[in-house]
């Protein structure tokens, strides 16, 4: 199947020539959720407006559902919903009057039906006659969602949707993406909180100094760039490393009482059965042996990092 979201090449270079975006391509499928994890300043907001229209590409191509957003892009922006990352709403306007006049944007017939629909979804119907100015700060993030919804979009773009909110409404967000991926609506959200991508993402992207560093389905990548990390706890602690583990690179748990050995687990050999025997020789007794993996937050930093090396 084409992708929904084609992005080849592209490159945005704002007035005075800064090169926000270096050479970005990026395939979104349908119905997937993609996160583009990157810290401030890396390119996320300028690529979502790109693709919205809202700043012209310096090169490159996009198409949105098979559509060029430069030769085709009224029928390109009808599929694209966005939620932008500043809350701008119109204090005296009713939550219904303005989900109404968005709908109307991209040549979409009124329909009060889907309208209801959208507002009961995002727990905003009992205040549809409620002006903006007397809603929460959580409620308007909504409403923004409602208006990106308002013409039935299929793709959505949500940009830092969570950023200072708190952890009850990021939770309801969460809700609210994984509800719009039920109904088939592919979305791409722009988050610098690695446990939001975690949390939600089918696949993450990683976006620094205005390059894509690297897509990849979230276990997956998990799994392949992660270390684990093995602690053998004892019974009993221990001041220092013993003599015969010295050769592991080891380090000693906060209270004495574990060994915490960090391999690889791409590694044809971790080493664990050789330590597991020469723990024993050194006649440490053993109370639990635990493994964790590492974060998508270690990936994360190492990776900006060597990036920016
Ligand atoms: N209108 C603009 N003119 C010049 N530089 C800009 C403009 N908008 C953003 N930038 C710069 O482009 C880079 C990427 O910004 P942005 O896309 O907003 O990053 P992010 O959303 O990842 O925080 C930053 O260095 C920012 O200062
Ligand atoms: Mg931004």
């Amino acid at each position: 199947m084409a992708p929904i979201l084609d992005i080849k090449n592209l490159r945005k270079s704002y007035a005075g020539g800064f090169e926000a975006l270096k050479g970005v391509s990026l395939q979104i499928e349908q119905g997937e959720i993609i996160a583009l994890l990157g810290p401030n300043g890396a390119g996320k907001t300028t690529l979502i407006s790109t693709v919205c229209g809202i700043t012209s590409a310096t090169s490159g191509q996009i198409k949105v559902g098979g559509h060029d957003i430069n030769t085709d892009f009224r029928a390109a922006r009808r599929m694209i919903g966005l939620v932008p990352q500043e809350v701008a709403l119109e204090p005296f306007e009713t939550v219904i009057n303005t989900v109404k006049f968005s709908q109307g944007l991209f040549g979409k017939k009124r329909d009060i039906g889907a309208i209801e629909k959208i507002l009961k979804q995002l727990s905003l119907f009992d205040k549809r006659n409620n002006q903006l100015k007397e809603l929460s700060g959580g409620m308007k993030r909504r409403v923004l969602i409602a208006k990106a919804l308002a013409h039935e979009p299929r793709v959505l773009f949500l940009d830092e949707p969570t950023a200072g909110v708190d952890v009850e409404l990021r939770k309801d967000m969460w809700d609210i993406v994984a509800d719009l991926k039920a109904d088939g609506v592919t979305i791409i959200l722009t988050t610098h909180y690695i446990e939001e991508a975690e949390a939600i993402a089918d696949r993450v992207g990683i976006i620094a100094n205005g390059e894509l560093l690297l897509v990849e389905d979230k276990t997956k990548l998990m799994a392949q760039m992660g270390k684990k990390q093995l602690e053998v706890q004892l019974t009993a602690p221990l001041s220092a490393i013993p003599d015969g583990l010295v050769s592991y690179d080891l380090t000693l748990g906060p209270s004495g009482d574990a060994l915490i050995y960090t391999y690889d687990t791409n590694a044809e050999r971790t080493g664990i059965t050789q330590l597991l025997n020469d723990v024993a020789k050194a006649g440490l007794s053993l109370r639990d042996v635990v493994t964790r993996q590492s974060s998508l937050e270690d990936i994360f930093v190492t990776l900006v990092k060597e990036d920016a090396a």
